[in-house]
């Protein structure tokens, strides 16, 4: 599901090779799905995080800076002057696309997939009122083989074991 959520936030925006992308939030599944589809297509892809994923984040080929205070101006200081599109797969933060704005030239660029409300009449793209969303599914099995090759992954945030008596279905 990350997957195909962010190949279609990847389609909606027109990511080509000669693009500069934004990927807000770099550490959510969105964001660990939508970076190294991003520089799959050979755009140039720069991306929020905390620390603790910086270096995988780095070793897809992303420019990676914190998120928070000051996000706008650290983002812009390394793209060298505004981006060309925003993908924000950020958990909900009523900063965020007021932000986000702020490093681009037209509200337009920017697409969110998670902060919707903020969107609204702030000029930002929503992508669940873009239409139906449609299946990237295809992309999954190229993923798949990235993955057996050491070069995707999401990481497993939290193992929830199974009541006992509930046996899997594998
Ligand atoms: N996954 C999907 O397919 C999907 C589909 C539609 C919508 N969404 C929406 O996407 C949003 C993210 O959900 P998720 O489950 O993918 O993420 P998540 O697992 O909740 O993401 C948690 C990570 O987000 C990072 N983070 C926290 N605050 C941030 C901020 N202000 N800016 C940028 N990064 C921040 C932190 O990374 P660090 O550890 O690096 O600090 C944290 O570990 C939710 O609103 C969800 O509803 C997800």
């Amino acid at each position: 599901m990350a997957v195909n959520t962010a190949q279609l936030g990847l389609d909606l925006l027109g990511v080509t090779p000669a693009t500069t992308l934004l990927v807000n939030g770099g550490t959510t599944t969105g964001g660990f799905a939508a970076v190294p589809l991003a520089r799959l297509t050979g755009a140039r892809v720069l991306t929020t995080a905390g620390p603790t994923h910086t270096e995988a984040l780095r070793a897809t080929g992303a420019e990676v800076t914190a998120y928070g205070t000051g996000m706008a101006e650290r983002v812009r200081e390394l793209a060298g002057g505004p981006v060309d599109v925003v993908l924000d797969v950020s958990p909900h933060d009523d900063a965020t696309i007021p932000e986000l704005l702020r490093t681009v030239t037209d509200p337009h660029q920017v697409l969110t997939i998670s902060n919707l409300s903020q969107a609204h009449g702030s000029g930002a793209r929503d992508a669940f009122t873009e239409g139906p969303l449609g299946h990237r599914y295809d992309v999954v099995g190229e993923c798949s083989q990235l993955a057996a090759e050491g070069q995707f992954g999401i990481p497993v945030a939290r193992i929830i074991p199974s009541p006992t008596g509930v046996k899997s279905s594998n």
